[in-house]
């Protein structure tokens, strides 16, 4: 399952810590922290985190949104727990309906950015020092006003269960982000869904914008070009690239 190789140590906590089969997926974020996801037999799911106080600060952000997300579903804690090193959190798997509408999506994903922007009770500030890549993204984005964000809401992130409930996962990148980094990360993250690459691309981006009345085309294709930039995968490079090319098309 993982895109990059794992290190024996770390594939070995994988075999402590499950009594059945596992998968391991390993991407970017293993790249850039040495963090990974064991998906144990679709039962547990277990977030394993490098550095101990992130652990904890992303322990504080699933339960924040299984406290404040009343709408919609969120993955149960069913352990956090420190081994050899490594902070782990243990989640109850969701299981993923099969066949999901994605242009129904779209107002999934708009109700969800403003759901969470919306939210009063907002985390601890202490967890709200900076966003990853904050320097990056404020070459583009200098919008002062801030909002509370998942920060991370792709198509991966945000799935239907079987009986049609919207599951967000994924939280340790919640933050306060600028406005308008937000809102043309969620158009971009929705547009990336690979069944829009193809030449319906134009129409799907029409209607994307309609409904998120601040995102400019022109922003968009600066985005996917930072997100080329800053991209640590081959996989993510050439799909930011191509996002850019798209895009430039319209
Ligand atoms: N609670 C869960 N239920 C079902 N699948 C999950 C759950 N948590 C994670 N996953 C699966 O593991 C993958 C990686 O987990 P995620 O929390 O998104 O980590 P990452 O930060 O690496 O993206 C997800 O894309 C999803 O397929
Ligand atoms: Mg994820």
């Amino acid at each position: 399952m993982s895109v990059v190789s794992i290190n024996a140590a770390d594939e070995n906590i994988a075999k402590k810590i499950c009594k059945f089969p596992y998968i391991i997926e390993a991407g970017s974020n293993y790249i850039k922290h040495k963090n990974f996801v064991i998906i144990e037999n679709n039962i547990n799911v277990y977030k394993v985190y490098n550095d101990i106080n992130n652990f904890k600060e992303c322990v504080y952000k699933f339960n924040w949104a299984h406290d404040n997300l009343i709408n919609f579903l969120t993955p149960t804690i069913i352990d956090s727990f420190v081994f050899e090193n490594k902070g782990i959190l243990k989640l109850k798997f969701i299981k993923k309906k099969n066949n999901q509408n994605i242009i129904e999506m779209l107002d999934v994903f708009f109700n969800i950015m403003t759901t969470i922007k919306n939210i009063e009770k907002i985390p601890h500030p202490n967890f709200f020092k900076s966003y990853e890549l904050q320097s990056e993204y404020e070459k583009i984005f200098k919008d002062k006003n801030l909002i509370l964000t998942h920060g991370d809401l792709n198509h991966k992130n945000i799935f239907k269960t079987e009986d049609n409930k919207i599951v967000i996962i994924d939280w340790d990148n919640l933050s306060l982000q600028p406005q308008k980094l937000v809102e043309h990360t969620t158009a971009l993250y929705f547009l990336s869904h690979p069944d829009f690459h193809n030449k319906n691309f134009p129409s799907i981006l029409k209607i994307v914008l309609d409904k998120f009345k601040n995102v400019t085309i022109n922003k968009l294709i600066n985005l996917s070009e930072k997100k080329y930039e800053i991209s640590v995968t081959h996989f993510s490079k050439n799909f930011w690239k191509n996002m850019a090319e798209r895009i430039k098309l319209v």
